[in-house]
């Protein structure tokens, strides 16, 4: 069995491309099944920060092959881009980048918390879609334990950030102080919210958001206050607002040169617009309209490096529980290609052990509980103790080594079953 990860970051390409390479939320079970015609078994996890694919077969190469096949088939990518700037992961480096993305060490802003959701989502999606086997759920689900272990026993979380609350704290570093600041946030999903909490906690009094469902912003401003709005008003609210946030998961630009035009044509204040969607939704040229300030997911790197920088304890405090549920996964790992051959092999001495007990106490006269009790133990004890240095051997030695596997079926005549 072969663990196999193929991906792009924000680490290793720029929003451009990274928006070509994402999957939006709604898609994510139409590029699973896209994907089971490549590979039987695989996942999915695409975030703002990354888009990658899971894989656990047979054979390394097919599986790599198989998803740069996938990506290239799904995704609005090209060939030379897809093989520059994505990267492959093979075996346990999957597992240790996997426990890293699930603890927030690998995201732009360093702890976040949403990456976490993210993961369980993207195992469940898969689950639902009949994807995942068992490598592939182990590795998930260790991740996420990983991930929650490092929020509750390292200080990392102690003043939660995200890409949501860095955007505010990047306006705020733009506009100076934020409390006469109207604040128009475009998106009412998880990303919208934690915009708009992030924004009421540093002082804005002036929150406005706009949602596609009416209802979805409203429900938004009931919780934190601000104002809902449709999207067709976008226009009156963009005359007045001074910063403006954009994290809709929309499929084109909401904003573009014709509409900002448009409203900057009648105003002389500059607007501040922080596009953190993925893809984006604001056009790059928008940057060029006088008076407009225009910054994407790519212009946090610089507040996200100094958050990084603060917060090195907690950073080695987490780098050191994820080499613990390393070495706890590799246990796992090294043993799984032996375990059908170990229980195939304590199967039939078992049998063995039954057989001729059962024959040997037909052979004997009448027994109590307490004989036929003794009798049991010891026959157990001879084949556990028979057994005990093989098995030993198998599970430290077997990994790289198949050839004993199948030396170890042909010896004993077994009948080994694939784990699911
Ligand atoms: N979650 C995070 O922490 C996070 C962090 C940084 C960046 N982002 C980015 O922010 C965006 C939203 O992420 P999310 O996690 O907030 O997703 P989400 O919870 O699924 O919410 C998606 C939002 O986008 C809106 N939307 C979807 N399609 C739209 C369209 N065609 N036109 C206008 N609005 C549309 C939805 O409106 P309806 O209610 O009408 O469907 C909803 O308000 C993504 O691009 C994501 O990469 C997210």
């Amino acid at each position: 069995m072969q663990l196999n990860l193929v991906g792009i970051n924000y680490q290793a390409a720029p929003v451009a491309i990274l928006e070509k390479a994402a999957v939006r939320a709604g898609k994510l079970e139409e590029a699973l099944s896209l994907l089971g015609s490549y590979v039987a078994h695989g996942i999915i996890l695409s975030t703002c920060n990354r888009t990658e694919v899971y894989t656990a077969g047979d054979s390394i190469r097919q599986a790599e092959e198989a998803s740069l096949d996938f990506l290239k088939a799904h995704l609005d990518i090209s060939d030379a881009d897809l093989h520059w700037y994505a990267y492959r992961f093979r075996g346990e480096a999957v597992a240790e980048h996997l426990f890293r993305v699930a603890g927030g060490l690998d995201s732009m802003v360093v702890g976040e918390f949403e990456v976490l959701g993210q993961v369980k989502k993207a195992l469940d999606i898969a689950e639902k879609a009949k994807k995942v086997n068992l490598p592939l759920r182990h590795i998930f689900q260790s991740a996420i334990r990983a991930g929650r272990r490092v929020r509750e026993q390292t200080g990392i979380s102690k003043k939660p950030l995200s890409v949501s609350s860095v955007a505010v704290d990047l306006a705020a570093r733009v506009v100076g102080k934020l409390g006469g600041c109207k604040l128009l946030v475009i998106g009412a999903g998880e990303a919208g919210r934690l915009v708009a909490k992030a924004a009421k906690e540093r002082g804005v009094k002036q929150i406005v958001v706009a949602s596609r469902t009416p209802e979805r912003a409203s429900a938004l401003t009931i919780m934190l206050g601000g104002q809902p709005i449709g999207m067709d008003n976008l226009a009156e609210e963009l005359a007045t607002c001074n910063i403006v946030v954009t994290c809709a998961d929309a499929p084109h630009r909401l904003l573009d040169t014709r509409r900002v035009g448009a409203v900057m044509r009648n105003r002389s204040e500059p607007m501040v617009i922080i596009d953190i969607a993925v893809p984006r939704n604001v056009a790059p040229a928008v940057a060029e309209i006088d008076n407009v300030v225009l910054y994407n997911i790519d212009d946090l790197t610089q507040i996200a490096d100094q958050n990084r920088q603060q917060r090195e304890e907690e950073i080695e405090q987490a780098e050191a529980i994820i080499s613990a549920e390393m070495a706890r996964f590799v246990i796992w790992w090294r043993t799984l290609e032996v375990r059908p051959v170990i229980s195939a092999l304590m199967g039939k001495a078992e049998k063995i052990r039954r057989s001729q007990l059962n024959r040997t106490l037909k052979k004997l006269p009448p027994l109590t509980d307490e004989e036929k009790y003794c009798l049991e133990m010891m026959t157990r004890s001879i084949t556990c103790q028979i057994l005990q240095d093989p098995v030993k051997y198998l599970k430290t030695n077997l990994k790289g080594n198949e050839d004993y596997a199948e030396i170890i079926n042909r010896l004993f005549h077994l009948e080994t079953e694939k784990e699911k």
